[in-house]
């Protein structure tokens, strides 16, 4: 690979120049749909440096990134622009995400309307317990702003710097991943087209295509289905703590976030095949109710539920994150469970280091960084993966409801909040650990 990189570094310079006055010009796009609709795959295809797949936090981030520098790219997103602005998911952002959306111009609006937590609360046996997550970091803490709201600032910055982001581009494929111009084909705006690229970088998402693109003899998939879910709502009402609270309870777990002063989130753990219209509210607040109850009389501020949903869970890790010219980043790689909080942030550090990687590329003519990405990104993904796990482990409910597994969750929750070491072992993971 190093010199098949390196012969076509000259090339790639080449293109660069080429492609310096803009991607979204650059696009020459059919004007009229009519005619797009009846037109024939494109044979004069466009070019860019970095074809991204999927308009995520890792693909608008990784896009961002090049831009900063001066690297091309054109990411081809299937949703509307609303539909991505609307999807709720996330709402922890470790240390290190944060400071890289501030470094990198995209945090004003979260520093403004984002909430630092400096600790979160394990809740068990009736009794919560502090972990001080500053104190055992020394210093770093979390920042409470949604995924959405990450969305639309990257989504900004890239309409604001001229970026090409295509929403609604439908049946993305990829080909000739082995080869020196790898593209992707996908149907935009009635025509089909055909994009060119020095690379692939895969951020569509779990449910993507760009993994499956990767044959089935070059990739181990690495699987495990939690026989439970979590049942999310939105609500409005004032928040019922300072900080998250995480609770293990004999009816099973329970989580307590937040959005904004009068915008909840919180969630239970749930059988992942339920209905959401089998909770009415007044269902839903008995069970938070009764799942968070203190002995000193705890009880979450209710209001009126806005919006409820139901996730499943699973771990699931793809070795290696790069077949050829394809290079996987995020969900599409990897999943977490989320009682770590942790999968956007690990989108993040991937995009970085791919980012990073693809500089090195570009300005260096070294390709040293792409060719240990997998490699390198996927020690950080298997310590979060742990971390995740640990935590799922520790909090949630099993099936069959075994007592000598709970009086181990509970020795497990007994430890952590009583051990410095055990404690500092929590706090450095979910604060986040270094990018590389
Ligand atoms: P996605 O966000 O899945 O983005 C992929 C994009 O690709 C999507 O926009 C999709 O429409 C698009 N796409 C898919 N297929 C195609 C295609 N064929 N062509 C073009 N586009 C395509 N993580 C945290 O770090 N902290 C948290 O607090 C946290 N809480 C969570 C709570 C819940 C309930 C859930 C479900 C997840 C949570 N996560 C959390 C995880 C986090 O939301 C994901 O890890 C994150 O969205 C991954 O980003 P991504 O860009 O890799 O993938
Ligand atoms: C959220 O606020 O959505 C959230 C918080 C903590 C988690 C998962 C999700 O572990």
């Amino acid at each position: 690979m190093a010199a098949d990189f390196a012969a076509n570094y000259r090339v790639n310079l080449r293109n660069r120049a080429l492609v310096a006055c803009g991607s979204a010009r650059r696009l020459r796009l059919p004007i009229n749909n009519e005619r797009a609709a009846s037109a024939p795959l494109r044979r004069d295809p466009v070019r860019t440096q970095v074809g991204i797949v999927g308009a995520g936090p890792a693909g608008l981030l990784l896009s961002h990134l090049l831009h900063l520098e001066g690297i091309e790219s054109v990411v081809l997103e299937n949703r509307s622009r609303a539909a991505v602005e609307a999807t709720l998911r996330a709402g922890v952002l470790e240390q290190g995400t944060v400071d890289l959306l501030k470094a990198t111009g995209v945090g004003e609006r979260m520093q403004r309307e984002g909430a630092v937590h400096h600790g979160i609360e394990l809740r068990f046996a009736g009794r919560g317990h502090r972990i001080d997550l500053s104190g055992l970091t020394g210093g770093k803490a979390i920042t409470v702003y949604a995924q959405h709201e990450v969305l639309k600032d990257l989504i900004a910055a890239r309409l604001a710097a001229g970026g090409a982001l295509l929403f609604e581009a439908r049946d993305a494929s990829l080909c000739d991943l082995d080869q020196k111009t790898p593209s992707i084909r996908f149907d935009h705006d009635g025509g089909s087209r055909e994009l060119a690229c020095d690379f692939v970088a895969g951020c569509d998402g779990f449910h993507g295509v760009c993994r499956p693109s990767m044959p089935e003899s070059a990739r181990i998939e690495f699987t495990r289905t939690y026989p439970f879910g979590w049942f999310g709502i939105l609500t409005q009402a004032p928040p019922s703590s300072p900080e998250l609270i995480y609770t293990h309870h004999p009816r099973g777990f329970a989580l307590v976030s937040t959005r904004s002063p009068d915008i909840q989130r919180l969630y239970f753990q749930c059988d992942p095949h339920d209905d959401v219209d089998n909770w009415p509210a007044e269902r839903i607040w008995e069970e938070f109710r009764v799942r968070l109850a203190t002995l000193d009389g705890w009880a979450p501020c209710e209001g009126p539920v806005l919006q409820k949903n139901i996730v499943a869970m699973r771990s699931f890790v793809c070795e290696p994150m790069q077949c050829g010219r394809l290079f996987l980043a995020g969900d599409a790689a990897h999943i977490v469970p989320p009682t770590g909080a942790k999968g956007l942030n690990l989108a993040v550090a991937d995009v970085w280091l791919l980012s990073r990687a693809l500089t090195a590329f570009y300005r260096d003519g070294r390709s040293d960084l792409l060719e240990h990405y997998s490699e390198t990104a996927l020690t950080r993904v298997w310590r979060a993966e742990h971390f995740s796990w640990w935590m799922t482990s520790m909090l949630h409910l099993f099936p069959g409801n075994d007592p000598f597994q709970v009086r181990l969750q509970l020795a497990e929750l007994g430890y952590v909040t009583s051990s410095l070491p055990k404690a500092t072992t929590l706090a450095e993971n979910y604060v986040g650990l270094p990018f590389a």
